[in-house]
């Protein structure tokens, strides 16, 4: 595993940063540098024009490599064949409109569109542009095609855009895009868009339970794992919302709509208002059990002669997941919906974690259940994670230690497979 914890791509790879000519062809500079930083080795092929935003001697410095934008560069060395038979992954960032309409014609003018014609490694492309330009039939239509084609096109990020417009074009983060691109190298199977038309619901991160205005009860999710989730069942073609708790600042999930809630009561209400438009729910947020009985209007003092800070009673929240399965047993929901919970387990002395597991999915009445074996401090807050997906007819599928992504994949699988 490197640094970053990125334990599917353990390798080295070679990856051709592609940059095309608009504004945040800034950002591949921090693109560039974090590949790096993961100890892969990267050339960075520009575009004419996004040599007009950065110069070359910024991708050449960060990357090492010369840097080149025709293919009448270094002709004794075939380069614009070279390049992309050699690459292990190829990321154009940004990938604009009008490079996205080359791509998807298969034109070979310049160095950059030669390599992805060459290229039989997994092609990613993150788009930036204006709003209106990532909405016309032209791009669509391109966009279309290109991911036909087994092409990864991300979903742009929903933001402040160049200028004064705010809406989808925005670039997504650069470690956003790396995190993406490396999972998409390690597993580009999990890419596939079987779940087109598909709607899911996720829940993910941590809730918070107001004790006073200034303090709570939490917990240490992080969001991650369900992000994720969101970020995969996107590229693969669903329309995903997100019932997001507390998380770890991370930025919103690419290609989804993400609703913020705070405490597992607001969390039970947005799942109810949502659940009954989805497909799919899965239920990755770690919901706090319990909740104050009573929420103190001011600041509860410490040394006050009813003592009420060193005693909260608690009362118990509902259960999301529970309320649910007895929705859709009722038939409140789609009988046909797919319902896939979490557990994370330690064991006791009485049980192992996959024996606990086995005894929740019963309980709980999902379909599947995904159990991060958390003994030993794992899971929480880190980038990797092990477990077990079992299915309510008794299967068992181990799920080996990797990135968030690898869970997200083989989650995705099962839910694929379980809905036949
Ligand atoms: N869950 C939920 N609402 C709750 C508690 C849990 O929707 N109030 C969901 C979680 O998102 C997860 C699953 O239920 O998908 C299992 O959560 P877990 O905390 O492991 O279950 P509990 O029933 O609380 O079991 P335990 O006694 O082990 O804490």
């Amino acid at each position: 595993m490197n640094a970053a914890g990125h334990s599917d791509v353990s390798d080295s790879l070679k990856v051709v940063v592609g940059v095309a000519g608009g504004i945040a062809a800034y950002k591949a500079a921090h693109v560039v540098r974090r590949f790096k930083e993961l100890g892969h080795d990267v050339r960075v092929v520009p575009t004419e024009s996004a040599l007009n935003f950065v110069g070359a001697a910024t991708f050449e410095a960060l990357s090492g490599h010369p840097v080149s934008t025709t293919v009448f560069d270094a002709v004794d060395e075939v380069q614009h064949v070279r390049i992309g038979q050699e690459a292990d992954l190829i990321v154009v960032v940004p990938a604009t409109a009008d490079f996205m309409a080359r791509a998807a014609q298969g034109r070979a003018d310049d160095l950059l569109s030669a390599t992805l014609l060459v290229a039989t490694c997994p092609v990613v492309l993150a788009p930036a542009m204006h709003t209106e330009m990532w909405h016309h039939p032209a791009t669509r239509d391109n966009v279309a095609t290109l991911r036909r084609r087994g092409t990864i096109v991300l979903d742009p990020a929903h933001g402040r855009l160049t200028g004064k417009d705010t809406g989808p074009g925005r670039l997504p983060e650069p470690e956003q895009v790396v995190d993406l691109a490396l999972a998409v190298a390690a597993n580009p199977a999990h890419f596939r868009r079987d779940l087109e038309g598909a709607r899911v619901l996720i829940t993910a991160g941590g809730t918070q339970e107001a004790i006073d205005p200034v303090r709570f009860i939490g917990n240490h999710s992080s969001g991650r794992q369900g992000f994720a989730l969101a970020e995969m069942a996107a590229q693969r073609g669903a329309e995903v919302t997100v019932i997001a708790g507390i998380t770890d600042a991370l930025p919103n999930p690419l290609g989804a709509e993400v609703v913020n809630v705070v405490s597992a009561r607001d969390m039970a209400a947005a799942v109810e208002r949502h659940a009954g438009q989805a497909d799919i729910c899965i239920f990755a947020a770690a919901v706090a059990d319990f909740r104050p009985s009573q929420v103190a209007d001011s600041k509860m003092k410490k040394g006050k002669s009813d003592d009420a800070l060193s005693r909260i009673d608690l009362v118990e929240n509902p259960d999301i997941l529970a309320t649910t399965v007895k929705r859709r047993a009722s038939g409140e929901l789609a009988a046909g919906t797919t319902l896939v919970g979490f557990a994370a387990e330690t064991g006791d002395a009485d049980s192992s974690a996959l024996e606990l597991a086995r005894q929740k999915i019963v309980r709980k009445g999902c379909d599947l259940l995904m159990c991060n074996d958390v003994s030993g401090g794992r899971t929480f807050g880190s980038t990797d994670n092990v477990g077990w997906i079992l299915s309510k007819g008794g299967e068992e599928t181990v799920v080996p230690l990797g990135s968030k992504f690898a869970v997200a994949g083989a989650i995705l699988d099962a839910v694929v497979k379980a809905r036949g």
